[in-house]
């Protein structure tokens, strides 16, 4: 610790505690991470220093300091061989200015490489060529300066190597060598691979495991792993798609691998207002995951991504919450629940006087779970019904033995109960959409439909690896017993279907977790409203058998994407569980679908 900070340091051990609601002055949070060996960090772009207030607040209360963008290849490299690091300057020199330690991020990361290398047919050497020059003039320009360093960013998708450009120039071996190149060009600087959705343990987090061991294994100078932690309010309960014992199983295998953990871009989001509940709720998050960092020998660093809500890369998104407050300061700067949540935790740990009272405490990580709902009895209101009535965003009653052709016609859908799913998460006002679905079984396939309007189809324009940023309809199954699963396993899918389908491609266009698994077959037509999705998969594949007994039950959910002009400006949702669009991470937030057998 330097002297002047020891200084301050000591004096504050000397204050008495105050009262919590003055509580920014009590302790230095920067100085009770150091107490607990703990690096606490935060993002920014250089213009937020501008701001004084700002940049008072990230040196009185931080010791870490991570270019939110600065540092990425398509800012220092936008055009080819012309290096401009002034931005990036401004955030290493203003951190040493004040003993912040610089993180570097991030050498390679598929959205940012600039549009120049985009789309070049490279050989393999050329390839090698660029990335070499590029890692070499970076890390080496910051030699002995920066300390630490995310080398790749986001190389896993779902639970396979991504395809970025490096992969399809370079073959599997891009990774390792990314390494080399930072290693050689600062022997002494820590290399970091970074990724996000995998902090818990799911599909992603082995391929991550399986990528670093690998690396480890193949004596790749690789020093650690970053988990991301961008997450929802609600993730970390035990119920939630993060459970801590997750966490903290997964952090324990990759340091058992020699490799150090950073939590290296925390921030917690949702979609509802913010009230006191999301606050409290979302404090429990950040305290829970600190915690299990403390708890653990490897993990060093607690970086959260940006300081205020009022630049929050989640607020700029086209599907953001414009008014979420995500981090640890508010729009204007006040400290949040999450604040003391933390401060509070890194007091205790260091032997200090609490923060917030014990009471506080418990009210803060007690929140009840969300009362259970009942679920009526079945009920059938038009006799001709296959099926009784579904109850809305909790369950569809799905007729079996119904013949169905994928055809693109819906006369055979006719007495198959139908559910209008019409309030959105979020939508453009001037580009409102809705859909209609339904589902029936005959005794091979399960089949689905989906009616949507929807007034300009946006489709083809993203990779695959974006499919849900434009227009399709999702469908999700958990075929398991275990219908309270809260991460995806074999049998539990996510289906989402492209309105691309549209255009008859020989294999269909589909995402979404495991969605392979699910040998799907679609027929997909423009319809004067919109369009229409029909869709079948098999009864009986690799991973599951499903038998449509009468009464027999399935997880089941059903999602609408929507893009009006580019990436996806509207979700809707069918059940009643998912409020925050976590449907893709957490299948325990899914309806149920119950069989009907209208014979028996
Ligand atoms: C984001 C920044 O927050 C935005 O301001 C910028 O426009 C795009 O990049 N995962 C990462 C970060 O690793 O680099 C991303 O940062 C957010 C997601």
């Amino acid at each position: 610790m330097p002297v002047k900070r020891l200084l301050v340091f000591c004096v504050l051990l000397l204050l008495p505690t105050l009262q919590t609601s003055a509580q920014t002055a009590d302790y230095s949070l920067r100085d009770l991470a150091t107490a607990n060996d703990l690096y606490i960090g935060t993002a920014a772009w250089a213009y937020h220093l501008d701001d004084e207030t700002h940049q008072r607040i990230v040196y009185d209360f931080f010791n870490m300091l991570t270019p939110e963008h600065e540092a990425k290849f398509c800012v220092v490299q936008n055009r080819e061989a012309v290096f401009d690091f002034r931005a990036m300057d401004r955030i290493v020199n203003f951190a040493e200015s004040l003993d912040l330690v610089p993180r570097g991020h991030t050498l390679l990361w598929h959205q940012c490489e600039g549009a120049w290398l985009t789309g070049q047919d490279l050989s393999r050497d050329q390839a090698i060529d660029f990335m070499r020059d590029h890692i070499y003039t970076v890390v080496g320009r910051y030699k002995g300066r920066i300390a630490m360093w995310d080398v790749v960013n986001e190389a896993i998708d779902g639970s396979r190597r991504r395809q970025t450009q490096w992969q399809q120039w370079i073959g599997d071996d891009w990774i390792d060598l990314a390494f080399q190149f930072a290693h050689e060009a600062d022997p002494d600087a820590l290399l970091f691979y970074n990724d996000y959705g995998a902090e818990g343990l799911n599909a992603k987090s082995d391929a991550v495991y399986e990528l670093v061991s690998g690396m480890v294994e193949r004596g790749v100078p690789i020093h650690g792993v970053g988990l991301q932690m961008h997450i929802t309010a609600g993730a970390t309960r035990d119920t939630g798609s993060l459970p801590p014992e997750a966490l903290a199983a997964n952090m324990q295998r990759l340091g058992e691998l020699g490799l150090d953990i950073h939590i290296t871009e925390m921030d917690v989001n949702y979609r509802s207002d913010t009230t006191d509940t999301i606050l409290q709720r979302q404090a429990a998050d950040y305290r829970r995951v600190l915690e299990v960092c403390l708890d653990s020998e490897y993990c060093k660093a607690f970086i959260t991504w940006g300081v205020t809500g009022r630049y929050s890369w989640l607020r700029g998104r086209d599907d953001g919450n414009p008014n979420v407050e995500p981090l640890l300061f508010d729009n204007d700067y006040s400290p949040q629940p999450a604040y003391f949540a933390i401060l509070d935790l890194l007091a205790r740990r260091a032997g200090f006087e609490p923060v917030l009272s014990d009471a506080e405490v418990t009210r803060m990580m007690g929140e009840p779970p969300p009362p259970q709902i009942v679920i009526p009895p079945p009920s059938m209101s038009d006799p001709d019904q296959l099926a009784p009535d579904p109850v809305p965003g909790l369950v569809y009653y799905a007729p079996t033995n119904v013949t169905i052709t994928l055809d693109g016609e819906t006369d055979d859908w006719a007495n198959v109960p139908r559910v209008s799913v019409d309030e959105a998460l979020y939508m453009p006002d001037d580009a409102p959409t809705a859909f209609d679905f339904a589902v029936a079984a005959d005794n091979t396939h399960l089949y689905f439909l989906a009616e949507v309007r929807d007034g300009s189809i946006v489709q083809g324009l993203h990779p695959t690896s974006d499919w849900w940023q434009e227009d399709g309809v999702e469908f999700y199954l958990n075929t398991t017993s275990n219908l309270e699963a809260n991460a995806y396993a074999p049998g539990i899918v996510q289906i989402g279907i492209l309105a691309a389908n549209i255009t008859g491609p020989e294999t269909p266009l589909i995402g979404g977790g495991n969605s392979a698994d699910a040998q799907v077959e679609v027929v997909a037509i423009e319809t004067e409203e919109g369009y229409l999705i029909e869709a079948a998969v098999p009864l009986e594949t690799d991973v599951w058998n499903i038998e449509p007994d009468h009464e027999g039950v399935l997880g089941f959910q059903a999602h609408l994407n929507s893009a009006s002009v580019q990436d996806r400006d509207a979700k809707m949702i069918w059940s009643l569980h998912d409020t925050e669009d976590q449907s893709y991470a957490n299948p325990s937030l899914f309806g149920q679908l119950i069989f009907w057998d209208v014979t028996s």
